[in-house]
């Protein structure tokens, strides 16, 4: 790489993280005040956004690349209604690059452009026997299985049983209900991968009280809440688990049900932003 390329590994994290956001901010026309990442196949919803400003991830300097098929790779900032949004389409997961600072990279770029209030969102396979492919779910906690934490000291979250803000759970239960659009409730796993779970692995995520289990969203929403950001998260339940059903799971079965479901889960994101209001 020759010395002036922007995507260098060079001067401290800070200074990186400075370039990365300064870059964003020159390029979009809104002052975010929510950030929503979109996880595998659910990329569409920032489609609908008024006066948007889309930035290609690959030009971002500092800025992580997804490899994964459904992940497109950008950063799209505009307005829903009187709410401003920045939205990340797709994420890079642990396994792409084996470096949690990657995976963490997008919120640290949201916390710095002033954001304090989170939506993660992804897909994931249900584990509590009630759910079915397409049902989307409200995550209320998590078990962290990635055996990783961004936290570099004890605590450092908001203070709450959660990182997921109890005031923000409930105004999103209130506003799904006032829109008609049907919402699980559960707790999510997070995993390594990314191999798919075992039917054993399964049984063990229902008996440690797990309601859907993805490879994602753990780590970040733990930063977020201990740099103060509000938090919430929804898994697309894109099919039931290893061992619930005689077929072997498929990407592409992932991403064709978080297809189907797009339409709803759009609709529940924009009834969550406007519950949460432009504050
Ligand atoms: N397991 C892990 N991650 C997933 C799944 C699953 O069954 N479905 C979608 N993401």
């Amino acid at each position: 790489m020759k010395k002036s390329d922007p995507h260098r590994r060079s001067g401290t994290a800070a200074a990186r993280l400075r370039q990365t956001t300064q870059y964003i901010s020159e390029r979009i026309s809104v002052r975010p005040a929510i950030a929503v990442i979109l996880g595998s196949g659910l990329g569409d919803f920032a489609e609908s956004f008024i006066h948007a400003d889309a930035i290609p991830t690959k030009e971002i300097p500092h800025y992580p690349r997804s490899t994964v098929f459904g992940h497109q790779g950008r950063i799209i900032a505009g307005m829903i209604g009187r709410i401003s949004v920045l939205a990340f389409q797709g994420r890079v997961h642990y396994y792409e690059s084996g470096s949690l600072e990657t995976v963490l990279y997008p919120i640290r770029v949201a916390h710095a452009l002033g954001i304090r209030t989170l939506i993660a969102t992804n897909a994931a396979g249900g584990v509590n026997t009630r759910f079915a492919p397409g049902d989307l779910m409200l995550i209320e906690d998590q078990i962290n299985l990635t055996f990783e934490t961004p936290l570099a000291s004890p605590g450092g979250g908001r203070g709450g049983p959660s990182c997921y803000d109890a005031a923000l759970i409930g105004t999103i239960v209130r506003s799904a209900k006032a829109a008609g659009i049907p919402l699980k409730r559960g707790v999510y796993l997070g995993l390594k991968g990314p191999s798919y779970e075992t039917a054993a692995e399964i049984r063990m995520a229902r008996q440690i009280g797990a309601d859907a289990v993805g490879m994602s969203t753990v780590n970040e929403a733990t930063l977020a809440a201990s740099l103060g950001m509000r938090v919430a998260g929804f898994s697309c339940i894109t099919n039931l688990a290893t061992g619930m059903l005689p077929e072997k799971l498929s990407h592409a079965e992932v991403t064709d049900v978080a297809n189907m479901v797009k339409q709803r889960f759009a609709d529940l994101l924009g009834a969550t932003i406007a519950a949460i209001g432009p504050h």
